[in-house]
């Protein structure tokens, strides 16, 4: 396993919860599911999974009969990977998508599928990762949350989604890429508001950024006018359009 040292805050609220994670990932599967339904199921020579986190990609391709002679399975978090399966076709990496040498051991090739569901939202430079999965391979499928996600919440919180709109996504993805894209919206029912922003906390959707205080959080609790959270994903099919 190769390690990558420097952690932003979003890596270290999915350490922590490396292990509650698979009980708290409800749309994150479904999500992977979706995305794994739209790849073209063939033999591919390398699987790339960025942000693969405990191998939802992985379990789903074997269910959709896509299969690769290696999987490399890249996430900046070991707790994580030390969940993802293992297996002789599959290499792990330890590394943050956002480093400069995130990608150096990994061999760009037209055969080579890039995907990843859920984690590309946290990243902190969008131009130069797109820029560098579209050097890895020719296809690639991604399914990324927006800033719609949680909407209602952040409305209510008068607070600024900390991740990307849909058109910043796409502005920067169709500069790489040729694309289709979807937008699919989920909702997340709960009894009480209490399960809810538990939930918030343990499935690492919030990306760690503390912008509330405790009685910020408890008021907000109280304020909340819907009995579920709202999840907006942007799925993306995508060809290469600068891969030498
Ligand atoms: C919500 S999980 C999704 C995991 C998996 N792809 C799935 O569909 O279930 C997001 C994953 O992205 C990883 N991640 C977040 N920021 C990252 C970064 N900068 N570099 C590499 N991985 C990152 C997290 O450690 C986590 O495993």
């Amino acid at each position: 396993m190769k390690h990558e040292k420097s952690k932003t805050n979003s890596m270290k609220e999915f350490s922590r919860f490396a292990y509650a994670y698979n009980r708290y990932n409800t749309i994150q599967k479904q999500v992977a599911q979706t995305l794994v339904k739209r790849v073209v199921p063939r033999a591919y020579d390398t699987i790339i999974d960025i942000g693969c986190g405990s191998g939802a990609l992985y379990y789903q391709l074997q269910k959709e009969h896509v299969s690769m002679k290696s999987f490399i399975a890249l996430d900046s978090s070991e707790e994580m990977l030390k969940i993802h399966p293992e297996s002789t076709k599959i290499i792990k990496y330890c590394k943050n998508f956002d480093a400069d040498d995130a990608f150096e051991a990994i061999p760009s090739s037209l055969d080579t599928l890039v995907l990843s569901a859920s984690a590309l939202q946290w990243s902190q430079d969008l131009d130069k990762l797109f820029y560098e999965l579209s050097q890895l391979g020719q296809s690639a499928y991604f399914a990324i949350f927006t800033a719609n996600t949680f909407k209602t919440l952040h409305e209510t919180a008068k607070i600024k989604s900390p991740i990307y709109t849909v058109e910043t996504l796409q502005n920067t993805i169709v500069k790489y890429y040729e694309t289709k894209f979807e937008l699919k919206q989920y909702r997340l029912y709960f009894d009480t508001k209490k399960e809810m922003f538990a939930y918030i906390k343990k499935s690492g959707v919030s990306g760690g950024k503390r912008q509330l205080g405790y009685l910020q959080i408890k008021r907000l609790m109280e304020n909340y006018p819907l009995d579920y959270l709202e999840f907006e994903v942007l799925f993306v099919s995508a060809t290469s359009s600068v891969i030498k």
